[in-house]
């Protein structure tokens, strides 16, 4: 049996998949969904949202799609590794990812023609909005984001063609400041950050919720809570993977609550063992 079925949960409450059913919607989380929704829909063209590691964004981009799945008239794809050096294989993986027929030795002139006529014919004729997400955007060499602001010059005199939604990590920021008139293009800028103590408490009791329990018992108390706060700093992955840490604890020890010495005994174990974080948030010296 699995080891949260036996606290009544139906799922796993604390997988780090990206599952956007456990996505909680903090203040940051929520804007930036509705934000990049309201450009999609004015077909502005280019959004980006940054976030340091584990803050929300593969998670968030999953959550997009699943809007983006009820509507007829979005034709979207999600490139979940752009680490392309060479120009001809990034355009061609996005040819092929929109089903766009190519054959081999195409140039780069060639593979954008091709995407231009695609990007036309149902942007404009069949009048969709085609859309590509790229998680992992900092991966992206600067001969791909060239590329990039060459699909982004396609447009009406309404609309651009392509709408393009770009998250990556807080590096991608300054590769993208380097180019003046890609950064200019940018219709939408948008951080996820860490949450502050009273989100990421909602995001544990929704992920709890999310997961099918439904005792009213609290199975974290607040100590317990503040501890994770102080271990963790809000990062939502962080918090993910100590809840779960913690869930396994009281399986161990035969414990019905997590309370402040589960989640210690933990950061104690990390420490002992040179697991440690070295962010600063982990050197306090109650630890
Ligand atoms: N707003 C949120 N609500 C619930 N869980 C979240 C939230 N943001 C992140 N997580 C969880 O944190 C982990 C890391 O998220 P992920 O989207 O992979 O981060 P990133 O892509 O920024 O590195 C995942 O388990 C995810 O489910
Ligand atoms: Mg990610």
């Amino acid at each position: 049996m699995s080891y949260y079925k036996i606290f009544g949960f139906q799922k796993e409450p604390f997988s780090t998949s990206p599952d956007p059913d456990f996505f909680y919607l903090s203040k940051a989380h929520d804007a930036a969904l509705t934000n990049i929704l309201i450009e999609l829909r004015l077909k502005r063209g280019l959004g980006v949202i940054l976030g340091d590691v584990g803050t929300g964004k593969t998670t968030l981009s999953r959550k997009l799609i699943q809007e983006l799945k009820n509507r007829e008239d979005c034709l979207f794809h999600m490139i979940l590794d752009p680490s392309f050096d060479d120009p001809v294989l990034f355009l061609s993986c996005i040819s092929k990812n929109f089903g766009i027929p190519i054959t081999d030795n195409m140039s780069i002139l060639s593979l954008r023609e091709a995407l231009e006529r695609f990007l036309f014919q149902k942007a404009v004729v069949e009048g969709k909005t085609v859309i590509l997400i790229v998680d992992e955007a900092q991966k992206l060499s600067e001969s791909s984001l060239e590329n990039l602001r060459v699909l982004l010059n396609y447009e009406t005199n309404e609309f651009k063609l392509l709408q393009l939604v770009l998250l990556g990590q807080l590096e991608l920021q300054s590769k993208i400041k380097e180019i003046a008139n890609f950064f200019d293009r940018i219709s939408y800028k948008g951080k996820l950050e860490a949450l502050d103590f009273k989100e990421m408490k909602e995001m544990i009791f929704f992920r709890i919720k999310q997961a099918g329990y439904e005792s009213d018992m609290n199975i974290f108390l607040e100590d317990a809570l503040y501890c994770i706060y102080e271990a963790t700093g809000g990062h939502p992955r962080q918090v993910t993977m100590l809840c779960h840490r913690a869930l396994k604890t009281l399986l161990f020890k035969n414990k019905l609550v997590v309370d402040s010495q589960v989640i210690e005994e933990l950061i104690q174990e990390d420490v002992k063992t040179g697991w440690q974080r070295t962010s600063p948030l982990l050197q306090k010296s109650s630890y």
